[in-house]
């Protein structure tokens, strides 16, 4: 019953919020038919989600852990100021495709910087101060990529985390090792001083920290 109410409540929502860019629904209908997990696509709402926080912050330098078809890339860009600019880390060569046919469309894909490895890697080597971090890639390594990034955010800054409820897995007595990391990651911002922290049930749980 619930679950019929919210599919419901979810095509009410859409009909009644002004719809996502062109190029945005055809890649994420490109990644839905050439991909074998889709969902791990922030998909509309949570699009435009992040697009909203990325446009009331205004951010110059945006960096985004886990590009996928690059679809939360072109979201939160959207927010840039004029000089600036998204980088956007992916692991795999497989999406590199749907990203170039589809994502490049956008007008927006010019202040996109994409790399390609394993972020861990790559992280120490971007010396920019971070306006907003969108963590969207491998879960056990949040508490590294937090360790890596926090130095380079400042005041203001925002965390953007992406399924720290891990499909309602961090309400389970016995946590394999991805939930395990997910739950120790909302605890270690929840109990910090440096940041303010909200978890919001969207999907399977997002997370926005302000630098303090
Ligand atoms: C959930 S998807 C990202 C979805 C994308 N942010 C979006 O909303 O459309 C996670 C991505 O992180 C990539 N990934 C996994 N481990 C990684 C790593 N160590 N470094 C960089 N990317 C990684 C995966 O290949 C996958 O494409």
């Amino acid at each position: 019953m619930y679950a019929i109410q919210l599919k419901d409540l979810n095509a009410y929502c859409d009909v009644h919020s002004h719809s996502e860019d062109p190029f945005l629904k055809e890649l994420e209908r490109q990644t839905y038919l050439q991909t074998i997990a889709p969902q791990m696509i922030s998909g509309r709402i949570q699009g435009r989600f992040l697009s909203l926080i990325s446009k009331l912050k205004r951010p110059r330098y945006i960096l985004e852990i886990g590009t996928f078809t690059g679809y939360s890339a072109l979201c939160l860009a959207e927010g840039l100021t004029d000089d600036g600019k998204l980088h956007t880390i992916e692991i795999s060569d497989d999406f590199d495709h749907i990203r170039d046919q589809y994502a490049m469309q956008s007008p927006v894909a010019k202040k996109i910087v994409w790399h390609k490895g394993d972020a861990a890697t790559l992280i120490p080597d971007m010396n920019y101060s971070w306006d907003i971090v969108f963590m969207d890639a491998a879960k056990n390594q949040y508490i590294a990529y937090l360790d890596l990034l926090e130095k380079n955010m400042k005041p203001g800054s925002l965390l953007i985390a992406d399924n720290v409820l891990w499909y309602g897995k961090v309400l389970e007595e016995k946590k394999d090792e991805e939930t395990r990391i997910l739950d120790l990651f909302n605890k270690r911002l929840k109990n910090s001083t440096d940041w303010d922290t909200q978890i919001f049930p969207l999907r399977d749980g997002i997370s926005i920290s302000m630098k303090k």
